[in-house]
């Protein structure tokens, strides 16, 4: 394979991806206009349509006050259920299932309060080793919040022990809480097959889809997942802290069983003006809300979910199957650490830590990739608006620097 600057354009022509539809940061000098920009996997970049929706609501807010409430274009009260029906398409859920509100962390904490139970003999939490530190935070506070010790409930393991684990050890299991597409790695994990063997061991199975939404086809409701979390502001380019997802199985729904943490908009919006002093939720995931949401941080959700359904989660697999096989056959003799089960995302671990080598990256080759300690730098051809050139770009970059 000729793996050289013409080349890549030469691909680039054939298979262009959707990169018009994005803002491109400019790179600071040197040969190239743009960036190469590898770091989707931590913030997906602008949508071209995202700068006149947000103007849209805010003017309404300007022309309405209050009354937006009702009167606006989109109006306020309902706002969230716009999101709701593309949401659940991109991560295969039922409508009912699926709720945009608040931010990851937040979320999974939402969630373990309803899904991590804990009981005598059944109080483990398992977590992969690598998990990101916000989930292994949430997790040990879950547990201390249970008057448990979080050192001997929450089990980190590798994440090829995880079936093992299962297999000896899952009757002690209450909760596992894994990352759909590891952070670190890239790794895509066996989803189905580890739900539905923590789920014949009795536990509850949940998962942190920061890097997989948006990244991997996801079929939650058919895989009988328990619950799940994500972010919208890596592979979902929403914008930084945008507005994260949650996914409740209709299984759980109707559970009147199941604690929850609830405010006035948990409670079924037909009665919510009321004024009642007791809830009274739907059986949807918008039960799991508390809040009234923020409206100037939906618009940036729906423009980019109409982006996911007008060109389809399965084109953009096969796009980002291309792109990342491309760009693995560039770093070639490199120590790339991601395995094949995984999604766009490539981790190279470069002896001798990766944090100053980001740096030259960007400020020497305008190569915006991420460096995650100790020693990862993280790459990911984002299928929407990378380009075989952005690759090529990389790997010449990484290679010179390394
Ligand atoms: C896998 C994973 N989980 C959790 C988080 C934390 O997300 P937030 O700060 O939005 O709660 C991140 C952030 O990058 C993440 O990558």
């Amino acid at each position: 394979m000729s793996l050289n600057e013409e080349d890549a354009r030469r691909r680039d022509e054939a298979d262009p991806g959707h990169r018009d539809l994005f803002h491109v940061p400019p790179a600071e000098g040197g040969r190239y206009p743009d960036v190469a920009y590898m770091a989707g996997n931590s913030l997906g970049l602008q949508p071209r349509a995202t700068r006149s929706e947000l103007l849209e609501d805010l003017d309404a807010w300007a022309q309405l006050g209050v009354e937006g409430h009702l009167d606006a274009k989109r109006p306020w009260l309902p706002y969230h259920e716009l999101l709701t029906a593309p949401a659940a398409r991109l991560v295969g859920a039922l409508p009912q299932e699926t709720v945009i509100m608040n931010s990851l962390t937040v979320n999974l904490h939402l969630l373990m309060v309803s899904f991590y139970r804990p009981r005598p003999g059944r109080d483990r939490l398992v977590i992969e080793d690598s998990a990101f530190p916000s989930d292994s935070y949430a997790v040990r506070s879950q547990a201390r919040f249970h008057g448990l010790d979080p050192d001997s409930a929450v089990v980190r393991l590798d994440t090829d022990e995880i079936t093992s684990y299962l297999e000896s050890e899952g009757e002690s299991v209450a909760l596992v809480l894994l990352g759909g597409v590891n952070y670190l790695t890239g790794e895509l994990l066996d989803i189905p097959g580890i739900t539905a063997l923590g789920h014949s061991q009795g536990a509850i199975v949940g998962w942190d889809l920061a890097h997989a939404a948006g990244n991997v086809p996801l079929s939650l409701h058919e895989w009988d997942v328990d619950f799940a979390a994500w972010c919208s502001y890596k592979y979902l380019n929403s914008g930084p802290g945008a507005l994260a997802g949650a996914f409740v199985h209709e299984r759980h729904l109707k559970d009147e069983s199941l604690p929850r943490f609830e405010g006035w908009w948990s409670t079924d919006p037909a009665t919510r003006f009321k004024m009642a002093p007791v809830a009274t939720p739907l059986p949807k995931a918008d039960a799991w809300q508390v809040s009234n949401p923020p409206i100037f941080s939906m618009g940036p959700v729906r423009t980019s979910l109409e982006i996911f359904d007008r060109i389809g989660m399965p084109a953009l697999r096969e796009r980002s199957i291309r792109l990342t096989g491309y760009l693995e056959s560039l770093l070639d003799g490199l120590d790339v650490v991601t395995p094949k089960n995984r999604g766009c995302q490539l981790s190279v671990r470069i002896a001798g830590g990766a944090n100053e080598l980001s740096r030259r990256l960007r400020f020497d080759h305008g190569v915006i990739a991420d460096a995650r300690e100790p020693d990862i730098m993280r790459l990911a051809p984002v299928p929407l608006y990378s380009s075989y050139h952005d690759c090529w770009r990389a790997a010449q970059a990484l290679k010179d620097c390394v």
